[in-house]
């Protein structure tokens, strides 16, 4: 019997857990290469980031003013700090920093610290140390392309959990077209453990989990979000700088939605509520 990636996943375990598996260690696939990722993608998040996807998801921001915000998989936690600027003289109420890999946590609070931030190793996958309701908003870049559909399933009933009503969930992962161009190109490596990998211009190759565009559409949905959805092309400033992209032609790099729990789900909650809360 051979065991694929995402049979793996539903029993819990991607790509993290076999590194740990294999190397004996519970290491994040990230902490073996956080610093090379610090040094490739420093400040802006690397050229795309920088160039184009950085401002397309700020522009999707509210405010911070009084809000509790959650970033997911935050790497060396650039972000948030560009949050921060672009709502200057704001305060957030809290901010929840969190990886699955202690190491790009560390680069986080040395190189992108925000004072009074909470810094918190988090897997997705798992049950988020948090009470119902406690988020206005909840940001996760890059993340769930990199985690099996199980565990990604377990994690959007998280995110639904614990954000309020009104809150936002600005999703953002790798454009399925994208990886449709990268297949059909067969750069994807699939490694001994099973999990694919996707090489980067900068010689790191990252844990893919490929999905489709319906596929996500439907997980989110199915998991009570209702959503817009923008494609982010990469502009001619991302192909001066990453040349090997202009191979895969006109496609979006990465999708981003912009989510909010569903009005339908709302109001079974709330009428759930308020039948619990009813004298018997
Ligand atoms: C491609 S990087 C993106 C980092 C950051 N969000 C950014 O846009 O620069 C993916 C990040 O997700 C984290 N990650 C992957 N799987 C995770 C999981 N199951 N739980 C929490 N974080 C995870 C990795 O450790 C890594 O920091």
């Amino acid at each position: 019997m051979t065991f694929n990636s995402e049979f793996i996943g539903l029993i819990y375990l991607d790509s993290y857990d076999w590194l740990s598996v294999r190397t004996g260690f519970p290491m994040a696939y990230y902490d073996k290469i956080a610093e090379k990722w610090h040094k490739v993608t420093g400040h802006a998040g690397g050229s795309f980031k920088k160039h184009v996807l950085n401002e397309r998801i700020l522009a999707k921001l509210p405010s911070l003013q009084g809000l509790n915000v959650l970033e997911l998989g935050a790497g060396n936690g650039y972000f948030l700090p560009l949050v921060i600027r672009r709502f200057s003289g704001q305060m957030a109420a809290r901010i929840v920093v969190t990886d699955v890999s202690e190491k790009m946590l560390e680069k986080a609070q040395k190189y992108f610290f925000i004072p009074d931030a909470e810094y918190l190793r988090l897997d997705v996958r798992s049950v988020f140390p948090f009470d119902n309701d406690s988020f206005d908003m909840i940001l996760s870049t890059m993340v769930y392309n990199e985690v099996s559909t199980a565990g990604m399933k377990r994690s959007l009933d998280q995110c639904h959990r614990v954000l309020r009503n009104s809150g936002r969930f600005i999703v953002t992962v790798t454009h399925p077209a994208f990886i449709a161009n990268v297949l059909k190109r067969g750069i994807l490596k699939k490694e001994n453990s099973g999990i694919l990998t996707l090489p980067t211009t900068t010689g790191l190759r990252l844990p893919l989990f490929v999905r489709s565009h319906a596929e996500y559409d439907k997980l989110l949905s199915s998991h009570g979000f209702e959503f817009n959805c923008e494609d982010v092309f990469p502009t001619k400033a991302v192909l001066r700088d990453k040349p090997g992209l202009v191979k895969a032609g006109n496609v979006p790099i990465a999708v981003i939605y912009d989510c909010q729990k569903s009005a339908v789900v709302q109001q079974e909650h709330c009428v759930r509520s308020l039948s619990r809360s009813e004298p018997r």
